[in-house]
């Protein structure tokens, strides 16, 4: 099993480059199904997440290439709508083959998704939604099989809850029913606009994405299109935690700046100084962080809970005393256990973490049990003095790409064993 070896205390400086969007591209690669046709997507991150849906989409008998960051997946020749169970178990996201196979074969079946353990991750949301839309699901111990015997037509659909999974869900099935559809409180996360610009490339109507009202007008047929994924906002909310740990400055470029507003308030609350040019971002951060006085996590665009780890690692050397609540996922503390093994002083009760600044961190065994709580260890042992080892690295493989040789180019030791 690979481990990372970090030694820390090295300024990081430089300049990097934002990989593509993990959790645009998985909904996205799911929903080229739907094209009967070859679909072109530029900006692929190379992930392990990436990685298990082109191996869907070749089970389920497309033909996936891949060119560099370019991903070329042709669904013509699509002949399964049933996904076996070990396909299934590697990733969360698998759930958004659902509606996308309900919508091109009229029917689906399949078992309960994987992916990281960060809590109860039901999906009643989604396959509520797809009966609305004419579903008829039946769960056959623990494997979903999923029939559409009048075909789908619009409905209207109230999230009571903004899930980003089921928002994508039902834009992806809703596209080829007959009718309109339209979701409120519907997700707002940048990613739902970006499949929402994927699919209008393809002939899709959708409307209203990013509003928290998406409407969507069901076309016959949909054709392949190119697309860009957009630049992972995690992925800059990551690599700048790293920086700001170790007192660095570094300028991130292929970045969408808007959608790091919530991210970026944090950083300036703890002492860091933020230039936005375009589509860059430098953060200069002082020697030792402020902590801030709260860091809630929300749906977009409040703070994304996939940054408060990488954000509590940074803070762990921080002056000051920072309450974390978090308000998206029940068990999003993992790495609590390893920040502590570095010497950083966190109590968390339930979705309320309090940390208060340790004076410095030292090296320790860590292992990762999530992907971004690999994030938070990593952002920790960055500033902490003496050599970090760090297990469970599959976990950070799901979701960044390439992240040490990132790291090392500006200026971190951290090496893959
Ligand atoms: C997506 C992201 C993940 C991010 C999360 C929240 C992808 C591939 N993953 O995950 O990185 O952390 O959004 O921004 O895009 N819920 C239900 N029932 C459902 C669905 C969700 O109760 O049917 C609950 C979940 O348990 C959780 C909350 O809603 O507490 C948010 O989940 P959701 O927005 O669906 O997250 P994902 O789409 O799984």
């Amino acid at each position: 099993m690979p481990q990372l070896v970090i030694n820390g205390t090295k300024r990081l400086r430089g300049e990097a480059r934002v990989q593509g969007s993990k959790n645009s591209a998985l909904p996205i690669l799911a929903a080229s199904i739907l094209c009967n046709d070859e679909s072109v997507i530029h900006n692929c991150p190379d992930l392990s997440d990436v990685r298990a849906s082109v191996d869907i989409l070749r089970y389920l008998g497309c033909r996936v290439g891949c060119s560099g960051d370019t991903l070329t997946c042709d669904s013509s020749g699509l002949c399964e709508n049933c996904i076996p169970d070990s396909l299934m178990r590697r990733m969360r996201s698998s759930i958004i083959f659902l509606g996308a196979l309900l919508a091109r074969t009229g029917s689906a079946s399949m078992c309960f998704p994987g992916g990281c353990e960060i809590g109860p991750r039901p999906i009643d949301l989604h396959l509520k939604a797809l009966e609305l839309l004419g579903a008829e699901i039946r769960d056959d111990h623990g494997t979903f099989r999923c029939t559409a015997p009048d075909g789908l037509y619009g409905a209207k659909i109230a999230l009571s809850f903004p899930s980003v999974g089921a928002t994508e869900n039902i834009m992806i099935c809703a596209c080829m029913a007959e009718g309109t559809t339209v979701i409120t409180n519907a997700a707002r996360e940048p990613e739902i606009c970006d499949l929402a610009d994927y699919l209008n490339a393809c002939g899709a109507m959708i409307s209203g994405a990013g509003d928290g009202t998406v409407v969507i007008e069901g076309v016959e047929k949909l054709h392949g299109a190119s697309h860009m994924v957009i630049p992972d906002r995690i992925a800059a909310a990551t690599l700048l935690s790293c920086c700001a740990s170790t007192g660095g400055r570094i300028t991130l470029t292929d970045v969408i700046p808007s959608h790091l507003g919530a991210v970026l308030s944090i950083f300036e609350e703890c002492g860091c100084i933020a230039d936005i040019r375009g589509g860059t971002v430098t953060i200069d951060a002082p020697y030792r962080l402020t902590a801030p006085k709260i860091v809630r996590t929300m749906p977009y665009p409040g703070f994304p809970t996939d940054a408060q780890a990488p954000v509590m690692g940074m803070l762990a050397k921080s002056r000051g005393t920072a309450l974390f609540i978090e308000n998206i996922f029940e068990n999003r503390y993992l790495h609590v256990g390893g920040l502590l093994r570095m010497g950083a002083n966190i109590k968390v009760e339930g979705r309320v973490a309090v940390l208060q600044g340790a004076p410095s961190l030292h090296g320790a065994q860590t292992a990762a049990l999530d992907l971004r709580g690999a994030a938070a260890l990593i952002a920790a042992a960055l500033g902490a003095e003496g050599v970090t080892t760090l297990s469970g690295v599959k976990y950070l493989d799901r979701g960044y790409e390439s992240f040490e040789s990132t790291l090392c180019a500006l200026g971190a030791d951290v090496k893959r064993i």
